[in-house]
């Protein structure tokens, strides 16, 4: 240990105060933060900071972004919904790509979760569906079961790759529990983690925060860290060397995720784009999500807290919110326009700050849990390069067809829970039966009914329950079906075990057969 050398590079970066508590602090933990200290690069956090908190003072002026904002164009938007007589051709083409093995999957898992709240990742949620699969376990099974599709559909064995970020504190956790279940099914060598770099929490005035005497405070650099990870990893030539030519980007958390959606990559392939987001219909003005648009002509999300009332209520002729694409981070990209990302315009990125309640110890070496924000995080957002795609589009899908995140505790929120997903998972399920010709009955035998709903699946009559439309919150309760991936990835080939029959929730269909739990006694 240098200590001297590392006390005048701090200094140097006006971070001496890392070494506040240096003498109290036994030979293990000296080393312990030495080892931290040693490997940052201070004047690069340093420069990070000022533009990081640059750009925060920028983004503060409001209305120049509501100004210089335009909805996506409707030439560079498909939607499963009103562009229903192109489904067919998007998804043989998506198909046809998985089966040359030219698609890769990349899984954001490196964030904290701190919501969840729970102490291990949250792929390895259990959300409490009747088969008790985590949300890693539902992703893998989709995988598998579009491999077989783009197999059968084109006659020959084909791979999706499975590219897995995890964080410092995430990585250990996940890698064992996918060793620990022979990762679901799929070959080793197609499951690849890395990991995304950390940074330090910050003060107001660009201090490096210290959560204990010998620990700096360290978060995960936002799911834009994707980028760097990726060059540092080198895992676009891994891409290259695979010959994949397209990859589907998403996050954990999206329990109805499309992995490798054929449709998606399919739409995207056929426009000739470099990148796409696909997105969910923003109904509500005030919902806090970002909407994909154009500012000063340049594709990108700008987040709800970024614009005005009035420009989020702003409609459209055909009443629809002028800005209603909602993002889902959920995105296509063509490898070599992630070569170039990665090669060129990464470190042009500006961080974006979170002001957070970060806690740390104070001049007397006492640990603090601040009331209120003490500090920002740095993160990079994974959205972040769609102002270098050369061709950009968007995919409108059906929130209730693709997207329930986790984010809360069943505790803390009715929104975006435990509950929510997994009525989420089986109100879609639900509709998967019906619409393949089966029927739910009541305890008396008599048939549950059944309303129309927007069919976005391809099918005219697309049907769901009464019960399970729109569900909002925890408190509508969804009749219990669940049918594993393994034997429908989007609703297809359901006819030969409902058509015709009358089913008793809670219902399961998997591998093994039709189920229901109650007349077995399950
Ligand atoms: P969120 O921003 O919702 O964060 O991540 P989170 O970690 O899941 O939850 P909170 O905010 O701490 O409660 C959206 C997606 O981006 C990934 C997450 O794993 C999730 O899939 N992510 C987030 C990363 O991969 N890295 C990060 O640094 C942050």
């Amino acid at each position: 240990m240098n200590v001297d050398d590392l006390r005048l590079r701090l200094s140097q970066a006006g971070q001496e105060h890392l070494l506040q508590f240096w003498d109290e602090l036994d030979e293990a933990q000296q080393a312990e933060l030495y080892a931290e200290l040693h490997a940052m690069d201070f004047e690069e956090l340093n420069v990070f900071f000022r533009k990081a908190t640059e750009g925060f003072n920028l983004s503060s002026q409001q209305e120049k972004v509501d100004a210089r904002m335009e909805p996506v164009p409707r030439g560079v938007l498909g939607s499963a919904t009103r562009d229903q007589d192109q489904l067919q051709a998007w998804e043989s083409e998506g198909l046809f790509q998985i089966s040359q093995s030219k698609v890769a999957v990349l899984l954001l898992a490196g964030g904290q979760g701190t919501r969840l709240g729970v102490a291990y990742p949250k792929g390895m949620y259990d959300v409490g569906l009747p088969s008790h699969k985590t949300l890693f376990q539902i992703q893998a099974e989709r995988i598998l079961k579009l491999q077989q599709l783009a197999e059968e559909r084109c006659g020959r064995p084909c791979t999706i790759p499975w590219y897995i970020m995890t964080s410092g504190r995430t990585m250990e956790p996940t890698q064992e529990f996918f060793a620990r279940h022979a990762h679901f099914g799929l070959r080793r060598e197609n499951v690849i983690f890395f990991q995304q770099g950390m940074l330090p929490a910050m003060s107001f005035d660009g201090k490096i925060i210290l959560e204990d005497k010998n620990k700096v405070s360290m978060a995960p650099d936002g799911n834009g860290g994707l980028y760097r990870a990726l060059a540092a990893q080198r895992l676009v030539e891994d891409m290259e060397r695979r010959g994949v030519r397209s990859v589907h980007v998403y996050c954990v958390d999206n329990i109805l995720v499309k992995v490798a959606d054929p449709r998606f990559i399919g739409f995207c392939t056929q426009k000739g784009a470099d990148c796409g987001a696909k997105v969910v219909e923003k109904t509500n003005p005030t919902e806090p999500v970002g909407v994909v648009c154009r500012v000063d002509g340049v594709f990108q999300v700008v987040e709800y807290s970024e614009i005005s009332l009035a420009t989020a209520q702003r409609r459209g002729p055909d009443g629809r919110l002028l800005f209603s694409a909602g993002n889902i981070a959920n995105h296509f990209f063509t490898v070599p326009f992630l070569r170039d990302v990665v090669n060129v315009h990464e470190p042009q990125l500006r961080h974006h700050v979170a002001q957070k309640k970060v806690p740390c110890v104070d001049s007397q070496g006492r640990v603090v849990k601040p009331e209120k924000p003490n500090g920002i995080k740095m993160e990079k957002f994974v959205f972040d390069i769609f102002q270098f795609a050369k061709k950009f589009v968007v995919y409108e899908v059906l929130r209730e067809d693709e997207f329930s995140p986790l984010k809360n505790a069943d505790s803390q929120n009715g929104k975006d829970n435990p509950t929510t997903a997994r009525h989420a998972l089986m109100s879609l399920h639900h509709c998967w039966v019906l619409n393949a010709g089966g029927h739910f009955v009541d305890e008396n035998g008599s048939r549950l009914p059944a309303i129309p709903r927007a069919a976005a699946s391809g099918q005219s009559e697309a049907v769901t329950a009464e019960v399970s439309d729109n569900l909002k919150d925890a408190n509508d309760v969804p009749i219990q079906c669940e049918i594993s991936p393994l034997v429908s990835y989007g609703g297809e080939g359901l006819e030969s075990h409902v058509a015709g029959r009358e089913f008793h929730a809670p219902l399961i269909i998997d591998e093994r057969g039709v189920h229901e739990l109650v007349k077995n006694g399950l």
